[in-house]
């Protein structure tokens, strides 16, 4: 049974077009099943996971003069009129040597500019690009309109309130690039850090500018791991000191565990498995560290799996995209074939050339990546832990219709971070209605956005940039 559950898995992922917002392409899902065989067949004792480093302290500065220019973009193609804010992207070199170069892309705000924050967003996987799926189906200031070629205006995008910073990471994904890839935590945050150093001497007014990162999925390891590098080194080293106020992870991948418990225990609590495989499940797995998934488990999976059906569990409620008929319109508006036209638009070669990037297929994950991530600590709670404790601020987040990593598994996650409660569970109101809910924990806020999936602000554009509003303004959503 669970070579069958291989096969499947393998089966299915070869007939699916890698394409992020698609219908039963689960990047996660594959990451995770290779990291815990090869978990389970390493028997923890073996350190093979964790890849030698190379170091290179001090990190590397290349020279920025006169690049802001250049990645100055005029226009892209097919942006609507009357377009009021200015836009960059390009490349930042992280490793001459090894000819690595980090893509990204900066929409500024419209008003307010100069003085709003400067925010780093990046999505997960592993592998997936920022750019395509963060900026152009989530939360940034355009969406691509279904024939491909022309954009719309996003009223809710987050560069409304903060200068919003898209980097394609590691390299190897979206437009980014390398001689070599890049396949595990430790030189994404590496690789991320010299980025923004960099990055920072090409656009010097941000130096001193208050500096946020967002992120979801497997971001909830990028995002605490480059948070925790950046503290670090603000400390130790004589190069630009970066002014991080604080993070937010969205649906994040933290604990391996949790992630396992809190996903059955959603699918059952939503309908979605009967009662014998919940019961089954809870009877026969163990997800803790070091423990072995026995075969009546892994049997017990895969009927999960199955009953599941066809669905697209990163947003449980949304209807799919179907080539044979018109889509209905989502409860939320959202289109759910959009990473079809992001993918033929970014794959223009005026919009690449508009863009600065390198001609290249451009795909919303990078596979190879993905299949081949190296190490992936089983938890980075600890690493949530210190950040709490270093007097940033630390928002989790989460979209209460997505099955992949669910607000069960957040929760789950936060009683695992041992805090306490400050401010006990309320309803958030926005527009009239309840947005989700909020909890106050001691160095802890926890937001729920009520009716969104995985990809939060594609399924709930208004709620969500309310929250993200209060995050940046670091007090509650509000009570009224
Ligand atoms: C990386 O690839 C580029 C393009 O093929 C080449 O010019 C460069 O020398 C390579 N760098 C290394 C370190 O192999
Ligand atoms: C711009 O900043 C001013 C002064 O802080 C504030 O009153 C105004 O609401 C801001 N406008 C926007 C659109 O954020
Ligand atoms: C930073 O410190 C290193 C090592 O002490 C030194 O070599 C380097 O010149 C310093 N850089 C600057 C910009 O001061
Ligand atoms: C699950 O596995 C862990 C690690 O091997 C072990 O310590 C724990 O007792 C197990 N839990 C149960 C309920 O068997
Ligand atoms: C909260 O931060 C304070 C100050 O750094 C620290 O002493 C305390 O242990 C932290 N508590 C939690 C639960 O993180």
């Amino acid at each position: 049974m669970k070579i069958a559950f291989h096969l499947f898995l393998h089966f299915s992922l070869l007939v699916l077009v890698s394409s992020y917002g698609g219908n039963g392409y689960d990047p996660l899902e594959n990451a995770l099943k290779i990291q815990r065989s090869r978990r389970t067949k390493l028997n923890h004792a073996s350190k093979e996971d964790i890849t030698v480093q190379e170091t290179h302290f001090p990190f590397y500065v290349g020279p920025q003069h006169g690049l802001k220019n250049f990645d100055k973009i005029s226009a892209l193609p097919g942006q609507p009129a009357g377009t009021d804010f200015d836009q960059y992207s390009g490349y930042v070199t992280v490793h001459p040597n090894h000819g690595r170069a980090l893509f990204y892309y900066l929409a500024e705000s419209p008003v307010n500019s100069s003085t709003n924050p400067l925010v780093l967003w990046l999505n997960g996987g592993p592998g997936c690009s920022s750019f395509g799926n963060g900026a152009m189906m989530e939360l940034g200031p355009f969406r691509v309109n279904a024939d491909g070629t022309t954009l719309s205006r996003n009223k809710h995008a987050w560069n409304n309130v903060a200068n919003v910073l898209f980097l394609e990471s590691p390299a190897g994904v979206g437009f980014s690039y390398s001689n070599t890839s890049i396949t595990n935590d430790v030189q994404t945050a590496k690789d991320s850090y010299t980025f923004l150093i960099n990055w920072l001497e090409r656009f010097p007014e941000y130096k001193t500018r208050d500096f946020y990162m967002a992120g979801e999925s497997y971001a909830g390891h990028y995002v605490p791991q480059l948070a925790q590098l950046i503290l670090e080194n603000n400390k130790i080293t004589n190069q630009t000191v970066i002014n991080l106020k604080g993070i937010a992870l969205g649906n994040a991948y933290v604990d391996d565990e949790t992630a396992n418990t809190g996903m059955y225990d959603y699918f059952w609590t939503h309908a979605i498995i009967s009662d014998e495989i919940h019961k089954g499940i809870i009877k026969h797995c163990n997800f803790s560290e070091g423990a072995t998934i026995t075969d009546a488990c892994s049997d017990y999976q895969y009927q999960a799996y199955v009953a599941q059906s066809n669905i697209f569990f990163y947003d449980i409620y949304t209807p799919l995209c179907s080539p044979f008929s018109n889509s209905t319109p989502s409860i939320s508006g959202f289109d759910p074939c959009t990473d079809n036209y992001i993918q033929a638009y970014l794959n223009t070669p005026a919009v690449q050339q508009s863009l600065h990037a390198r001609p290249v297929l451009w795909e919303s994950c990078n596979d190879f990546i993905n299949s081949y991530w190296k190490d992936m600590p089983f938890t980075v709670l600890p690493v949530i832990q210190d950040l709490m404790a270093s007097g940033i601020s630390v928002w989790i987040y989460s979209g209460d219709t997505d099955g992949r990593v669910p607000v069960t598994t957040s929760r789950y996650d936060i009683n695992k971070l041992q805090t306490s409660v400050e401010i006990p569970w309320y309803p958030w109101m926005h527009q009239g209605e309840v947005g989700g809910y909020v909890v106050g924990y001691q160095n802890l806020t926890f937001v729920t956005i009520r009716g969104a999936g995985h990809f939060v602000p594609s399924y709930q554009p208004a709620r969500a940039l309310a929250f993200f509003t209060s995050f940046l303004e670091g007090k509650l959503p509000n009570k009224q």
